[in-house]
């Protein structure tokens, strides 16, 4: 697969079969995602992968945390105060998702059952979670950016689809009960990895773009 190919094929898989993935293709992908560029190759990535039984553990705190309606409380807390623009995006990503599924809003229970699938990891057989020491900066964040869109397009060229997700972190306490993580560590972002389940409209959904002549501005160009 080639990298545009993989750019544009890559999208947020919701739902998961349950397979597992190959520990070598596994470790192949990280090992070609390591090779991300960063501040002065610092580096500042701290990575761990959970699957099978440590999945499953936490992947059931997780549900049992849902239901129970325990408030989350990630590393890096939530942001709740958007700028206007950013907060019309998100809404449209919500309301086009939904229409995609055929939910409409008067139906919470169609709604928390997809807002669910985070909770239940989507699914997924292999969370990688991504994290850096709390003294660490937005430079190093970004460093951490680039490694996660590396992880995503690298498990591509492997057939593998994956999902970013902030709420695969919501709960670091039930990861830390599972994984040893220092609590110097902030666990910045999870990444979801496995082969979509076909039969999931969450699936065939594909979120747009502004307009390229909206973002991009060419100068003397
Ligand atoms: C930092 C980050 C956090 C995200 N958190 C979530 C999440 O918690 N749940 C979710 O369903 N999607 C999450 N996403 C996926 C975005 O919603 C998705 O990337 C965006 O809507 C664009 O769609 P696409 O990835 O399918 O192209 C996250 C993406 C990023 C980069």
């Amino acid at each position: 697969m080639d990298v545009l190919e993989a750019l544009n094929s890559r999208y947020t898989c919701r739902a998961f079969k349950p397979d597992p993935l190959d520990r070598d293709i596994l470790l192949k992908i990280m090992e070609n995602a390591t090779r991300s560029p960063s501040w002065a190759n610092t580096q500042p990535w701290e990575i761990y992968i959970a699957g099978g039984y440590v999945l499953e553990s936490i992947r059931k705190g997780y549900i049992e945390s849902f239901k129970s309606d325990v408030p989350t409380d990630p590393d890096i807390p939530f942001m709740s105060d958007w700028p206007v623009q950013h907060q019309e995006r998100m809404k449209e990503l919500g309301i086009k998702l939904y229409k995609h599924l055929g939910i409409s809003k008067e139906d919470k229970d169609a709604i928390e059952a997809s807002w669910k699938l985070n909770f239940k990891l989507f699914g997924a057989p292999i969370v990688i979670y991504l994290c850096m020491h709390e003294t660490l900066s937005e430079w190093s964040m970004f460093d951490l950016g680039s490694l996660s869109q590396s992880i995503m397009l690298a498990a591509q060229e492997y057939g593998i689809d994956s999902a970013p997700a902030v709420n695969l972190v919501a709960y670091p306490k039930i990861i830390r009960k599972e994984i040893e993580i220092s609590d110097e560590l902030c666990i910045v972002l999870g990444i979801a990895l496995g082969y979509k389940d076909n039969e999931s409209s969450q699936n065939t959904f594909r979120s747009n773009r502004r307009p390229l002549n909206e973002v991009v501005r060419l100068n003397g160009i």
